[in-house]
């Protein structure tokens, strides 16, 4: 039985602004999908690497991975969809039946350690089907009411003005990174329940587990780690370079 890790890295990083997709913008010399790829290899854990590549650029993603002496599981590069759960569901589309465990992890979370990808997919093999890892938040979260209807018995909001509807108690939040792992007939059939959501980001999963939530079936949470942060705007690529120095790696 093995494990398959997907890798995303279709996005086109409009946040973070530079020039190149995200996946392929160096961090000190070594482009994020390569940083993410290597941790994955590193951890023991995958077997073999599916790699979702920006539409016209499955090639030079290949270029990319397949010559690293560091990536030495086997990589398979797809063209990528219109969102995040597209890519994925076309990634997981390369599962093999001997594949038990999928793992999903974004390029975008180029430091995510070794242990922490360990951590994530032991607690699956040990017989949880769906694991996450997530960090305490330290800001206090408010949920806001939905815009655009107006709210039975009160006034419309001019432009720019929420109405408060809920405090959730913050000692109960987690913010959640990947990598993020499942069983692998459990994924695909939270993929396939959710399918008519991937066209646009408005409607898509911005994570798998949502997916299994949505089938009613449990996840569960393990610890996660600081340096699996997620790299969206370039004030968090220099954040992220400089935790890569103190690393040491
Ligand atoms: N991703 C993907 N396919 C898409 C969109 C995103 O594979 N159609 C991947 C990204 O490459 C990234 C991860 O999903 O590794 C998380 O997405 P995000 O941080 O939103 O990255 P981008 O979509 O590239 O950035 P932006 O939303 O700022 O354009
Ligand atoms: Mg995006």
């Amino acid at each position: 039985m093995t494990t398959l890790a997907i890798l995303t890295a279709a996005g086109s990083g409009s946040r973070l602004g530079f020039d190149l997709p995200k996946a392929l913008v160096p961090l000190r010399g070594l482009p994020l999908v390569l940083h993410a790829a290597r941790r994955l290899t590193a951890s023991g854990a995958v077997d073999a690497l599916v790699v979702t590549a920006p539409n016209g650029l499955v090639s030079v993603m290949s270029d990319v991975l397949e010559h690293d002496p560091h990536v030495s599981v086997p990589v398979v590069v797809v063209a990528g969809g219109p969102t995040r759960q597209s890519s994925v569901a076309a990634g997981l589309s390369r599962a093999r039946a001997d594949m038990d465990t999928v793992v999903v992890h974004d390029a975008a979370r180029p430091l995510a350690p070794a242990a922490m990808i360990r951590r994530v997919v032991e607690t699956v093999k040990a017989g949880h089907q769906a694991v996450i890892p997530g960090v305490p938040v330290v800001d206090t979260i408010k949920v806001v009411a939905p815009r655009g209807q107006v709210e039975a018995g009160r006034p419309a909001l001019p432009e720019g003005v929420d109405r408060v509807a809920a405090t959730p108690a913050r000692t109960l939040l987690r913010a959640v990174q990947t990598p993020q792992a499942f069983d692998r007939a459990l994924l695909v059939r939270a993929h396939a329940a959710g399918a008519a959501r991937a066209r646009t980001e408005a409607t898509a999963a911005t994570d798998d587990a949502s997916l299994v939530e949505a089938l009613g079936e449990d996840v569960f949470m393990v610890e996660g780690d600081e340096l699996a942060m997620k790299v969206t705007t370039a004030r968090d690529f220099y954040y992220i370079e400089k935790l890569l120095i103190e690393d040491g790696r």
